[in-house]
């Protein structure tokens, strides 16, 4: 499961990264479609207008629209002022502010417009004039008719017409506006050299056809012999024709200007005028001039348009010629419009495509993610598919070896049952005629005693395998509990009676102490009795003589349980000990004691069938008390567990245990006497340290006929006895109670006085790496139990044989007269004290008598004295006898030089070490080593 997990990590990361692609895709397919045009600046172009309402004002913003139709990208924003100078400065203003980027302006007079234009300019934003003009330099471009020309043309027109002789009346524009000045005086310039050409009137018809009426309407019949009239546009022109045709005057020639075909052509060759002058309106050439500025291309600055005159001889020719232009231009409108169309229906179909490929691109990336995904999950899925199909099978395997597993134990557990059984048959067998031997008055003592020595382990075997039985029968739930009403104080107090002798051999204060006269409870007895034996047993096992064994019972402060306290002041338990005490199989640090490991975890179990507790409290060397709480009552019983009182069987029960929990206890005295009695002098001492009473009383008696055996049943007296005795042998169990083995070997390895003992560690434990510590510790020898008493014999010997060998090897022969068996056993620990701590200093260049006397606590005359009455020899001569010995030794055995062999063995320098030793062993150390 975690492995397909794990295995989704990355797939996600790939998700992300798909994701991420197909976003980059879409943006890039959208950013190559949106510059697929070439890309062009944006502009925004004011135009202002002075006025709009006449035709050919229109025709100029026609023609800028038609010429702005071939540049999109600009922006045109359009204003017109109704002819009022004013309200067009405002809306320049206006323009200004809008950010635009360039100005083109047709303003309607000169003075009012000229700073707003001024500030436009100055302010960077290019300004194109059309038109009228104004009257200071400071704008980009100038765009229109030569007003002057056409003025001028207009005089010579005149002039030719009426033959340089004629009354003429001039119809002003705007007199501000420039196109009104300037037309003006090309027209006075042109007839100023024919006096007899005179204008004889001026009217203001301010560019507008009403307005010449009515002014001309006013003066008409002022002059009816005017031949001609100059009018400053075709409008005012037709505004003159009205006049006269309402006035009812002979109409005089009048010439218009402006030349536009649905006005100014129309009225010539309608002969309502003479002639017009052609006055271009530039809108398309004012847009192709702002679009150079803007793309900053070079433009020319005064761009004056073509004029010409414009009367019956070609009217015609221009109305047709306009005729074609205005038909030419519908045409290219119709292009455009179509080509609009066309570039709508691109754009179109461009977006479709590039939807199209898009949705394509998108289709196939997520096709391939989806394929991904799909290949990815199926992988998974069988993957998946795989590891169950493992675990299933190791699940499977799991079971198949539990079961096994399950029916091996329990055949193990059966056997390990019937074997128990097995052993109680042949056990009670050995048992009946052992019993029926002991009864034998006429045994010999010591068969009695190895008799009595049989039936205790027979009896202890027994009980061990009724313990295991038991324990079995709890453990499958077959051991119910047969509770019947019993008075509790008679039923221990007889329990207790069983170790009373024992008691008052041991002298140890055996007591009951209660208040109580009757106590009932409902119990099991062959449970509860099983329980109070083996705890008194052990503590009886656990205390020493003289002490005391005090049982209590009483009832708990709320009158609903019996407690029973067996309080004893033995050795006590440690505080591993305590937590495990009734752990199946525990056997804390003396396993000799505990035995099986059951004793303790089976009465757990039997007080629980109880329904009860047991606890323990104990002190290391203090003492122990087990603590056991019965419900009062049978409320806490089920039906099943109650049976009625059984006497008999209660008796029978009885003694069976007192024999299987006390017969162990009573026989431990006997065998001691027997070992005391056949102790004599030895030439060699053993200590034997080893808490199993029978053990030790078995080796004691084994060995006392060589030795001199001495005995020590815990670490503390061991070491005593040790270093009291300074014994020839040590033979120490590795669990024994105060220190363990393998602490006092360290000891005794590790002190002077004893460091030269043997010692050979016997224990249960066979493990190698116990044998390592053991061989660590400086044992000399490692025997576990059970042990074949001959090799053990056998050791001791060779053991002994060996040191005395190396003795002899440092020390050489011993004067002759010494008998060290004939020797009194403080006199030998003495000489074996004085030659350890000479062995063991024998480096010391510096070992004095002195130093001697203070490690071994006497003055320097007892020490000549006592190494003289017991050696024969005087103490310098035994130090320096014993340095010769280790230096021949030395020299035989070891490959060091003669130099390190002197210091060695405390010869302050190699020459001095050469001469000593020639003196005494007559050859020098190089020539004795030579030789060996
Ligand atoms: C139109 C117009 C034209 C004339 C021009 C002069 O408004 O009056 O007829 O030629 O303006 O600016």
């Amino acid at each position: 499961m975690v492995r397909s997990l794990t295995k989704r990590l990355p797939f996600t990361g790939l998700h992300g990264h798909c994701y991420a692609l197909l976003f980059s895709a879409v943006v890039l397919l959208f950013f190559s479609a949106c510059t697929g045009q070439k890309e062009q600046a944006f502009y925004t172009i004011g135009f202002s207008q002075c006025v709009e309402s006449d035709a050919w004002r229109k025709t100029m913003l026609e023609g800028m629209k038609r010429e702005l139709a071939f540049h999109p990208n600009v922006k045109f924003i359009y204003q017109q002022a109704d002819g009022n100078s004013q309200k067009q400065v405002e809306q320049v203003k206006e323009l200004l502010q809008k950010n635009i980027d360039l100005l083109i302006i047709s303003p309607n007079e000169a003075e009012p417009l000229t700073p707003v234009v001024e500030e436009a300019f100055t302010k960077g934003i290019p300004v194109i004039v059309v038109d009228r003009k104004i009257s200071s330099p400071l704008y980009t471009a100038y765009v229109g008719g030569d007003n002057y020309e056409i003025g001028k043309m207009a005089g010579q027109y005149a002039m030719h017409l009426l033959n340089g002789k004629g009354k003429i009346i001039e119809v002003t524009g705007l007199p501000k506006s420039s196109p009104a000045m300037e037309r003006h005086k090309g027209f006075i310039d042109a007839i100023k050299n024919y006096p007899s050409l005179q204008v004889v009137q001026q009217v203001n018809g301010e560019w507008l056809k009403q307005t010449a009426q009515n002014e001309f309407s006013k003066i008409a019949a002022l002059h009816p012999t005017i031949d001609l009239v100059f009018a400053h546009n075709d409008m005012m022109a037709l505004g003159t024709y009205e006049a006269y045709k309402s006035s009812g005057l002979a109409k005089a020639n009048i010439i218009g200007v402006d030349g536009l075909p649905n006005a100014g052509l129309k009225l010539v060759s309608g002969k309502i005028i003479t002639a017009t002058m052609l006055y271009p309106t530039g809108g398309e050439e004012a847009i192709q001039i702002a679009l150079k500025i803007l793309n900053k291309q070079p433009f020319i600055k005064e761009n004056l348009l073509q004029t010409t005159v414009i009367d019956s001889t070609n009217v015609r020719i221009m109305q047709l010629q306009a005729a074609k232009t205005t038909s030419q231009q519908q045409q290219i409108e119709r292009q455009q419009t179509m080509l609009k169309e066309q570039q709508r229906i691109y754009n179109n179909q461009r977006t479709f495509v590039y939807i199209l490929v898009t949705s394509l691109v998108l289709s196939i990336i997520l096709g391939g993610l989806a394929f991904y995904s799909l290949r990815e999950n199926r992988k998974i899925s069988k993957q998946l598919q795989e590891q169950n199909e493992e675990i299933l099978d190791h699940q499977k395997q799991l079971e198949e070896m539990s079961a096994k597993a399950k029916a091996a134990n329990e055949a193990k557990v059966n056997f390990f049952t019937n074997i128990s059984h097995e052993f109680r048959t042949p056990l009670t067998l050995i048992l009946g005629p052992l019993e029926e031997l002991l009864a034998n008055n006429k045994n010999h003592y010591s068969t009695s005693q190895t008799l009595g020595l049989i039936q205790k382990n027979v009896v202890r075997l027994l009980r061990l395998v009724n313990q295991l039985i038991d324990f079995r029968k709890i453990e499958v739930e077959k051991m119910k509990l047969k509770a019947s009403e019993n008075n509790l104080i008679p039923f221990v107090a007889d329990i207790i009676q069983s170790y009373k002798s024992i008691a008052q051999k041991r002298n140890i204060d055996l007591r009951l102490i209660t208040k109580e006269r009757q106590l009932t409870v409902w119990i099991d007895v062959s449970m509860l009795d099983k329980v109070i034996f083996n705890l008194l047993s052990n503590a009886f096992k656990f205390t020493k003589d003289n002490s005391y064994i005090h049982i209590y019972i009483s009832k708990s402060e709320d009158g609903n349980n019996a407690l029973i306290k067996i309080e004893d002041n033995g050795i006590g338990m440690s505080k591993d000990a305590i937590e495990h005490a009734f752990e199946v199989f525990y056997q804390g640090e003396y396993e000799n004691y505990q035995g099986s490991g059951l004793g303790l975890a089976l009465s757990k179990e039997l007080i629980r069938l109880h329904k009860g507790t047991i606890s323990v409290s104990s002190e290391k060397w203090k003492g122990t008390s087990f603590n056991i709480c019965l419900p009062l009552g049978s409320a806490h019983l089920e039906k099943d567990e109650m049976a009625g009182p059984d006497q008999d069987s209660n008796q029978a029960v009885l003694y069976e245990h007192e024999k299987i929990f006390t017969s162990e206890l009573k026989t431990e005295t006997t065998i001691k006497t027997d070992t005391e009695a056949i102790q004599t002098e030895k030439e060699y001492s053993v200590l034997i340290i080893e808490d199993n009473s029978d053990l030790r009383h078995f080796l004691v008696n084994k060995l006392s006929t060589q030795y001199e055996v001495l005995e020590a049943d815990n670490g503390q007296g061991a070491l005593q006895q040790a270093f009291d005795t300074i014994p020839d042998l040590i033979i120490c169990d590795v669990v024994i109670p105060g220190k363990d083995g393998m602490s006092l070997t360290r000891i005794f390895k590790n002190d002077f006085r004893t460091s030269h003992i043997p010692v050979i560690l016997l224990t249960a434990k066979t493990a190698i790496d116990q044998q390592i510590e053991g061989m660590k510790n400086m044992a000399d020898a490692y025997i576990t139990k059970p042990f074949n008493v001959s090799f053990l014999e056998q050791t001791i010997k060779s053991l002994l044989a060996n040191r005395a060998r190396l003795k002899e090897h440092f020390t050489g022969e011993l004067p002759s007269g010494l008998k060290t068996n004939t020797i009194s056993k403080p006199d030998r620990k003495f000489i074996n004290e004085f030659s350890a701590l000479v062995e063991t200093n024998l480096s010391n260049e510096n070992l004095t008598v002195d130093d001697i006397c203070k490690n071994m606590g006497i003055s320097r005359v007892q020490l000549y004295r006592k190494v003289k009455a017991l050696l024969n020899i005087n103490v310098n001569d035994y130090i320096l006898n014993t340095r010769l010995q280790k230096a021949k030794y030395l020299l035989r055995n070891e490959s060091s030089t003669i130099g390190e062999i002197a210091s060695e063995t405390g010869f302050s320098s190699p020459a001095y070490f050469s001469s000593v030793f020639k003196t005494k062993v007559g050859i020098t150390p190089k020539e004795y080593r030579e030789n060996k």
